[in-house]
């Protein structure tokens, strides 16, 4: 079994942390946020997700995980440091890589030998070298592999997300490096794609989130077309899941997509884009009808109330 540190305590990387210790690894986690790590030693999870309190409580019971401030703690003779900080949406709506960044730095301080650091954040392509440069410039002494495995849990069912996965992404300049990340997956069984170039990887987790946010727009814009002609959108959407090649997921006509990742990794995508000079079309159409959705909403209450001012509004589902 492996000695892991993982860097953040949010929802990918604790549930990441108390997953890999649940498989019998000895994980570790840091976070800087004082606040959060003395709850999490304290066994209160932080926030709501089923089950992860009875994981964290059992692993931490058995030893396997525990929590720190200090990267001093977490670092030195671990085999793994995987990254799991947020990457906010950041000017211009690219990745805010800053925290990707100091983390890096902080990794790069504490190592004491040879150590593959996994990048889970979402982060555009390109941001695995910006780790290993700044890994290389801080420590000169020992030799750091940066591979990417990016993370597609979803809030809510986070757990056996993680521990059935439909597939596992890795991706690193060094075989190695990514074939060794693949062996802490090896118990789960899972469908695991090694990308010979870390940008291919980096690149899978924007790709998969865009899709799914543009199936999310396609089905709102049929919905509109719906509406004029008749047609029943709900049973369209059933109609069209029904097929094999379509599939029935992520085609509920609805508000539009959000939540804390769609609408920042779509942006950001679509910005990463422009900055090589390409102009992402069907990117910013999604994004377009996503931002009107809303506004139909507000519509559709005028015709039923006429005037919205002082109305009481009920909200029914507002967490995942
Ligand atoms: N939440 C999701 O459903 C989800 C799913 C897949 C991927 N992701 C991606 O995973 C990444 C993390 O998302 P999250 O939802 O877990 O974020 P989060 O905001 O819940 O947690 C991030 C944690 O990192 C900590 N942190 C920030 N800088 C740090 C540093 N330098 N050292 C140590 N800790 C630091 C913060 O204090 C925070 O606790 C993001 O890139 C996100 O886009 C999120």
């Amino acid at each position: 079994m492996s000695r892991v540190a993982v860097i953040g305590a949010g929802y990918v990387g604790l549930t990441t942390a108390a997953c890999l210790a649940d498989l019998g690894n000895d994980v570790i986690v840091v976070d800087t946020n004082r606040e959060k790590v003395a709850q999490l030693l304290r066994n209160h999870v932080p926030f709501y997700e089923p089950g992860l309190s009875e994981l964290v409580e059992r692993n931490t019971k058995a030893k396997r995980l525990t929590f720190t401030t200090s990267y001093e703690e977490a670092v030195p003779g671990a085999e793994y440091a995987i990254i799991a900080v947020s990457t906010p949406e950041g000017e211009g709506g690219e990745a805010d890589l800053s925290f990707v960044e100091s983390a890096a730095g902080s990794i790069a301080d504490w190592m004491d030998g040879p150590l593959v650091v996994v990048n889970k954040s979402t982060v555009p392509p390109l941001t695995g070298d910006m780790v290993s440069r700044v890994i290389g410039q801080r420590n000169a002494k020992h030799k750091a592999d940066v591979v990417s495995n990016p993370e597609f849990l979803r809030e809510g069912s986070a757990i056996q997300d993680f521990m059935h996965p439909d597939r596992v992404v890795i991706g690193g300049h060094d075989r190695g490096a990514a074939e060794k990340v693949a062996k802490l997956y090896e118990p789960l069984q899972a469908h695991i794609l090694i990308t010979p170039n870390i940008y291919t990887a980096e690149m899978v987790k924007y790709a998969s989130n865009a899709f799914l946010a543009a199936r999310i727009s396609f089905i709102n814009e049929i919905a509109r077309i719906c509406e004029r002609v008749d047609a029943d959108a709900k049973l369209v959407a059933e109609g069209m899941g029904l097929d094999k090649r379509i599939g029935p997921s992520y085609l509920d006509v609805g508000i539009g997509y959000g939540g804390s990742c769609f609408p920042k990794d779509v942006k950001a995508l679509a910005a990463l884009a422009e900055r090589f000079d390409y102009h992402p079309e069907l990117l910013n159409a999604v994004m377009d009808i996503n931002r009107d959705q809303r506004m139909l909403v507000i519509d559709k209450l005028r015709d039923c109330l006429e005037e919205l001012d002082e109305k009481v509004v009920g909200l029914l589902g507002l967490a995942f």
